[in-house]
C-alpha cells in the first residue's frame, strides 16, 4: 500500500517565506490556527500577493527579479528588492532562475539579475541551463533587453563574483542594454545590495511610461512584524550537548553538538541548515593585536558605533578568513605578495592555507587600530546542515561540526563558529537556512541514496531519522566516506541499529585512509554502478552532501558512468538523463 505523502516535506512555500509563517503562527493554539486557515484563504482567493503590484501594471513597465541561488542570500536580496519595487509602485514579478524556461527571456523587456557564485566560479545548483543556454552559440539576440545585475560572491575565491560578471559580459555581447552598473557584492553584501536597490527602483520609477504611485503593503508588513528570530535577530539557543564523535587517535576533531530551540518559535525540515552567529576566540584576537603590536582597549568606529578593538575582533570582524581586499591592502606593503594576487592558482592556495593571523606575522604592516578594523570584512555568520529530525526531536536542533584547529606555519589556527561552538560557551545565536533545494521526496515510498563524505553525512541522520519516524517505507541508501574506520565513523552505532532494524536498507563506507591507496564514496558508487542505476529506474532520489571542491565534481562524474555504462548510453545522452534527474529535483546537492 502506498505510503500517504506527508505534507510536511516539499511545502509549497519555499524559504524565508516558509519561516516567516512558521514564526508567525507559532504561539496559536488551535482554534486560532483554524482560524487562520479560513483567513488564508479568504486572501487567496482575494487575489492577495507577497510582492505588493500596483493596480494597473503596463508591460513596458514591468520588471522581472530573477535569483540564483544556493544558500539563499540573493533570494533574500531579490525578494526585499521586489518588495521595495512594488512599494515604488513598480511592477515587479519574482523569478528563480531554476525554475526559469531559458529561451523566455527572449521576451523579456526588463530584467534585474541578483545571482551568486558557487563550486569554482560556477553557477548555483539547478540554474544550470539557464547559463548554457545563454551563453551559447545558439543564443537569441537581446536587443530588447534592459538590465542590471548584482552579483553575490566571497573575495576569499579566486573566482570572485564570476557568474554576474559572466552574464554581464554576455548580455552586452547580445546587444541588451545595462541600466545601472553591475555591483559585485563579498559576503557582506546588505549595504552595496541596498544602495544598488535605490539606483535600480529609482531608474525603474524614473522611465516608467505610465507615472507609477507608491502603493502599501499592508499583509507583508504584518507578517513581518511578527517574525521574531532570523539571521539578523538570532535566537540565543543553549548549547545541550557536545559531545566528540571522533574515536582517540583521530586526525580530526568531529563533534556531534545538540541546541534546544525550545520557545524560539523556529521550526525546520530535514535538509535545512542552522546558522551560526559566531565570536571569534578570544586567543586568536589575543594573537592577533601581538601580531600587530595593537592595544586591544583602543577605540575603533565601526559601522557608526564606537567601541573597543578587541570587542569588535571578536564579534564584528572576519579575522580567520582573508579577503581580496584585505590581501590588496597588505600586498601594498610588501612586493612579495604580488605575484600571489597576479596568479589564479597561486591565490586559490594563499587563501586555502592562509588566515589573517598568517597574513599579519608573515607580511606586518604598522597599521593604527582603525585602519586595521577598516580593512577586515564584516564577520558573516556559518551554516551547518542540521543532523536531526524535528519531529523526533522537538524543540531541539542537532548539529555535526569538524572542529577547526591546526599548527601551521609555527602557529596555532582556530576557525571562528566551530571554535565557538565548542568553547562551552553555553548559548549561540542562531537563525534556520531553508534548503528547498535539500527535501526528501513527498511519497516515502520513494528510495534514496545519500551520499556523504565527512560532515557531509549530517543532513542523512535527519532523513533517515525523518523517514523512520514517519513509518516511511522507501529504501534508503547510505554510502559514507571519512578517513578511519576505527576513529571516523561517524555515528556508526547509530547506522548499524538503523540497518539492524531495517530503516537502512543498504550502507557502503570509504574509508580513505585504511590502506595505501585512496577509496572514496566514488569508487563505491562505481562499484555499485548497476544497482544505482536500478534505483534510478525505480525512481530513487540521489543527494550529495560535503566537500564542494573536489568530491562533489568526482560523484557526478560517477554517477554520469553508472547511468551510461549500465543505461546503455551514449556520454551525451547520460549527461541529459543526469539534468533530467536534476530539473525533477532527484538530484539534489548541498555542498560547501
Ligand atoms: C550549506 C552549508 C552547510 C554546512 N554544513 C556543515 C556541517 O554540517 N558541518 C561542518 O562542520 N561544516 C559545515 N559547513 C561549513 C561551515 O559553515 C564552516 O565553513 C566551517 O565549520 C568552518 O567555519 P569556522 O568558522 O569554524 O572556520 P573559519 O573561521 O571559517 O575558518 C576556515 C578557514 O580556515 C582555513 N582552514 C580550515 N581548515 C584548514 C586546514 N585543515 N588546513 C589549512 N587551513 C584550513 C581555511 O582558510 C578556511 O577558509 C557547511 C557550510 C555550508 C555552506
Ligand atoms: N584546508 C581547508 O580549507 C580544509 C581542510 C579540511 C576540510 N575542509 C573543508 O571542510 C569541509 C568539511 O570537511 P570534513 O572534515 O567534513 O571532510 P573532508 O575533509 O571533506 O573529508 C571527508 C572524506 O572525504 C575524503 N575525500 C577527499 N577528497 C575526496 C574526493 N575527491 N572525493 C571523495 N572523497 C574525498 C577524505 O579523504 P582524504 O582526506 O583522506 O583524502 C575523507 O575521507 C569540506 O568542505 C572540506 O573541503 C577544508
Ligand atoms: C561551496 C561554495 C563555493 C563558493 N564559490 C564561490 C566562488 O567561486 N566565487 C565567489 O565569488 N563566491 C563563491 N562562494 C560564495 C557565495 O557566492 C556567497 O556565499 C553568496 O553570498 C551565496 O549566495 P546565495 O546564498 O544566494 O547562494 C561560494 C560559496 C560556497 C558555499
Amino acid at each position: 500500500m502506498a505510503a500517504v505523502p506527508n505534507p510536511r516535506i516539499e511545502p509549497p512555500l519555499n524559504g524565508d517565506s516558509l519561516q516567516m509563517l512558521r514564526s508567525a503562527v507559532a504561539d496559536f493554539d488551535y482554534e486560532q490556527l483554524l482560524w487562520s486557515s479560513g483567513y488564508l484563504a479568504g486572501l487567496a482567493k482575494a487575489g492577495a500577493v507577497a510582492v505588493p503590484q500596483p493596480a494597473a501594471a503596463a508591460g513596458a513597465d514591468r520588471w522581472v527579479v530573477f535569483y540564483a541561488t544556493e544558500t539563499g542570500n540573493s533570494r533574500r536580496v531579490a525578494e526585499s528588492l521586489a518588495a521595495r519595487a512594488g512599494e515604488a509602485g513598480v511592477a515587479v514579478e519574482l523569478q528563480d532562475l531554476r525554475e526559469y524556461r531559458p529561451k523566455a527571456l527572449a521576451k523579456v523587456t526588463n530584467a534585474l539579475f541578483v545571482v551568486a557564485t558557487h563550486g569554482i566560479g560556477e553557477a548555483p545548483d539547478g540554474t544550470e541551463a539557464f547559463f548554457e543556454f545563454w551563453l551559447g552559440e545558439r543564443a537569441p539576440r537581446l536587443e530588447q533587453l534592459s538590465y542590471s545585475i548584482l552579483a553575490l560572491g566571497d573575495s576569499s575565491y579566486a573566482d570572485f563574483c564570476a557568474m554576474g560578471q559572466i552574464l554581464d559580459d554576455r548580455l552586452r555581447a547580445l546587444g541588451a542594454n545595462p541600466v545601472v552598473d553591475r555591483v559585485d557584492c563579498d559576503l557582506d553584501y546588505e549595504t552595496p545590495a541596498k544602495s544598488w536597490a535605490s539606483s535600480v527602483v529609482d531608474h525603474a520609477v524614473e522611465n516608467a511610461a505610465t507615472p507609477v504611485s507608491a502603493v502599501r503593503a499592508p499583509h507583508l508588513r504584518a507578517v513581518e512584524s511578527r517574525l521574531i528570530h532570523t539571521r539578523e535577530n538570532p535566537f540565543p539557543a543553549e548549547i545541550l550537548l557536545d559531545q566528540p564523535i571522533t574515536g582517540r587517535g583521530s586526525s580530526k576533531d568531529v563533534r556531534h553538538i545538540e541546541l534546544s530551540l525550545e520557545s524560539s518559535g523556529l521550526t525546520y525540515l530535514p535538509g535545512d541548515s542552522l546558522g551560526i552567529v559566531p565570536q571569534n576566540p578570544p586567543q586568536l584576537v589575543e594573537a592577533l593585536l601581538d601580531a600587530l603590536a595593537l592595544d586591544g582597549a583602543d577605540e575603533v568606529t565601526v559601522e557608526g558605533k564606537s567601541l573597543a578593538l578587541s570587542a569588535a575582533l571578536t564579534a564584528n570582524k572576519e579575522i580567520t578568513i582573508v579577503s581580496r581586499p584585505l590581501l590588496e591592502k597588505v600586498a601594498a606593503h610588501h612586493d612579495d605578495l604580488q605575484p600571489v594576487l597576479a596568479d589564479r592558482s597561486r591565490l586559490t592556495e594563499f587563501f586555502h592555507t592562509r588566515q589573517v593571523i598568517d597574513l599579519f606575522a608573515d607580511w606586518p604592516v604598522a597599521w593604527s587600530a582603525q585602519e586595521l578594523v577598516d580593512s577586515l570584512r564584516r564577520l558573516t555568520p556559518r551554516l551547518y546542515s542540521i543532523a536531526s529530525s524535528p519531529d523526533a526531536n522537538p524543540d531541539e536542533a542537532h548539529l555535526t561540526v569538524a572542529l577547526v584547529n591546526y599548527e601551521q606555519f609555527g602557529r596555532s589556527h582556530w576557525g571562528s563558529a566551530s571554535t565557538f561552538l565548542t568553547s562551552g560557551s553555553g548559548e549561540v545565536p542562531v537563525f534556520i537556512e531553508p534548503n528547498d533545494r535539500f527535501r526528501l521526496p513527498a511519497d516515502g515510498d520513494t528510495p534514496i541514496v545519500m551520499i556523504g563524505a565527512g560532515t557531509g553525512v549530517a543532513p542523512y541522520r535527519a532523513f533517515v531519522e525523518h523517514r523512520r519516524e514517519h513509518g516511511h517505507k522507501g529504501d534508503n541508501w547510505l554510502i559514507f566516506g571519512e578517513r578511519n574506520f576505527a576513529s571516523d565513523f561517524l555515528y556508526q552505532l547509530e547506522w548499524l541499529r538503523y540497518r539492524k532494524d531495517g530503516t537502512l536498507t543498504h550502507m557502503d563506507v570509504a574509508f580513505s585512509r585504511d590502506q595505501q591507496e585512496k577509496i572514496y564514496v566514488q569508487h563505491r558508487l562505481r562499484e555499485k554502478a548497476r544497482r544505482l542505476y536500478e534505483w534510478l529506474e525505480r525512481g530513487a532520489h540521489v543527494y550529495v552532501c560535503g566537500d564542494a571542491e573536489r568530491m562533489a565534481g568526482d560523484v557526478h562524474r560517477a554517477l554520469l558512468g553508472a547511468v551510461e555504462e549500465h543505461g546503455g548510453l551514449s556520454s551525451e545522452r547520460a549527461a541529459e538523463y543526469v539534468n533530467e534527474l536534476k530539473a525533477a529535483r532527484r538530484y539534489q546537492r548541498d555542498v560547501y
